[in-house]
């Protein structure tokens, strides 16, 4: 079951600064891990009179660091620096009124502090304090001050306080707090909530038990593909062929198969499933008729192959295509390269292609590079300069949000 919290995979380093609400880290930092983030925790030296830094650090799997220096005799110290570059979030929760105020006025006399001056991700603060102190003139303009400069604020709640009093400046409850985390990244998640489904690599077509016709491609495009429609939320299986590549998010679902028998049974069976497919795997178009089932024995006379055609995936899906789902193939062209692409779109029922040509060098098969020419069905057409398969994959995401939001 792939964990679809919007949180997942993101790296958060949460600020923990002296406030009674530090208790309430714990379960904070529990339920982050839960929905499969990674946290590292910074404390103030006043939050250790709280919470004690072994609690966060065994929920957070990692050291919790509160000091400059990690090992004065061995003179390491905590690069806050490269903690503030690692986070795709930092979070002070609690905020008490001392640190919110340090924030705006630039202060750097802890690590909290340091790593939050560093930190070139966004930043949200949850502050904790008495209902006076929430309320004073000071914090509010703090408060703003921090929402002008792009800091999300998650609001103090109301309720009992430490203090005896009743009224608004308890820390949120966690669970809200990562709600408005949640919230905070489907900003990002232009795709959030659609279903896709990638192909990649080469399908391998057996001869024998140990002999197969395959083909040169590395996967690369596909992956690069899953990757960026992953980044922007969407919830992607990605069904490869046999390569050399590791998953590239954590919230893609893989799914290995080596035929292309196996791969038009992984898409059949997930079609009904997803909103978007895109087919950048290089099926073979033919299979050995007969296999045999040990390993062939060497002879001195001429060997034929008796190839029979595969099923074409992509325009199998496109017979079955739902009423809005969107069906993106690729066509690997060395010759009338416009002419036989277009001439694929419309056959295999296609909203986009995605044309290469063998003539572009550094594009293709093989290569870290791609040179693409994008032809819907409207046919409106742009072909790109050669770009990293990473930069192509950028391209072909944006055109394909661009096609679901028309
Ligand atoms: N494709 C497929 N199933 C196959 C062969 C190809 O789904 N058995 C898909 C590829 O994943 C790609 C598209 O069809 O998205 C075009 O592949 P390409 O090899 O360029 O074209 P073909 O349709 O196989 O035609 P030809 O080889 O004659 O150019």
């Amino acid at each position: 079951m792939q964990n679809t919290s919007l949180i997942f995979g993101k790296k958060i380093v949460l600020g923990v600064s002296g406030s009674i609400a530090a208790y309430k880290s714990a379960e904070l930092v529990r339920l982050l891990i839960k929905a499969g983030a990674q946290v590292r925790v910074v404390m103030t030296k006043d939050a250790l009179e709280f919470i004690t830094p072994l609690t966060l650090a065994t929920l957070s799997q990692h050291p919790v660091h509160s000091d400059f220096t990690e090992s004065l005799e061995q003179g390491t110290w905590v690069n806050h620096v490269e903690l503030g570059l690692w986070a795709d979030l930092m979070l002070v929760a609690p905020a008490t009124a001392n640190t919110l105020a340090k924030m705006v006025s630039g202060a750097s006399d802890n690590l909290l502090l340091a790593v939050f001056l560093s930190a070139k991700c966004p930043v949200m603060v949850a502050p904790a304090m008495d209902l006076d102190m929430y309320a004073h003139a000071s914090t509010q303009s703090n408060l703003e001050t921090l929402a002008q400069r792009g800091i999300g604020i998650i609001a103090a709640e109301a309720g009992f306080l430490a203090s005896g009093l009743e009224g608004q400046g308890r820390l949120a409850e966690p669970v809200h707090i990562v709600t408005q985390l949640e919230q905070y990244f489907q900003k990002l998640a232009p795709l959030y909530g659609l279903r896709a489904l990638v192909t990649a690599g080469p399908t391998h077509e057996p001869i024998d038990a140990v002999r197969f016709i395959g083909n040169r491609s590395s996967g690369k495009m596909g992956f690069a593909i899953a990757k960026r429609l992953a980044e922007l939320g969407a919830m992607v299986t990605l069904v490869s062929g046999p390569v050399s590549l590791s998953t590239p998010h954590p919230a893609i679902g893989r799914k290995n198969i080596e035929t292309a028998e196996e791969m038009l049974h992984a898409c059949l069976g997930e079609q009904a499933n997803v909103d978007l497919i895109v087919m950048s795997a290089a099926v073979a178009d033919y299979r050995p008729a007969h296999p045999q089932l040990g390993k062939m024995k060497k002879a001195d006379a001429l060997l034929s192959l008796e190839l029979e055609p595969t099923v074409d995936i992509l325009a199998e899906l496109g017979r079955r295509k739902g009423a809005k789902q969107i069906l993106v193939g690729f066509a690997l062209e060395t010759d009338h390269e416009i002419e036989h692409a277009t001439s694929k779109l419309t056959r295999k029922n296609l909203d986009l292609i995605v044309l290469n040509s063998l003539r572009d060098t550094g594009a293709g098969f093989g290569h870290d590079t791609n040179q693409v020419t994008l032809i819907d069905k409207q046919n409106n057409l742009v072909s790109f300069e050669l770009k990293s398969k990473s930069e192509v994959a950028h391209d072909i995401v944006e055109k394909i949000i661009a096609l679901c939001t028309i």
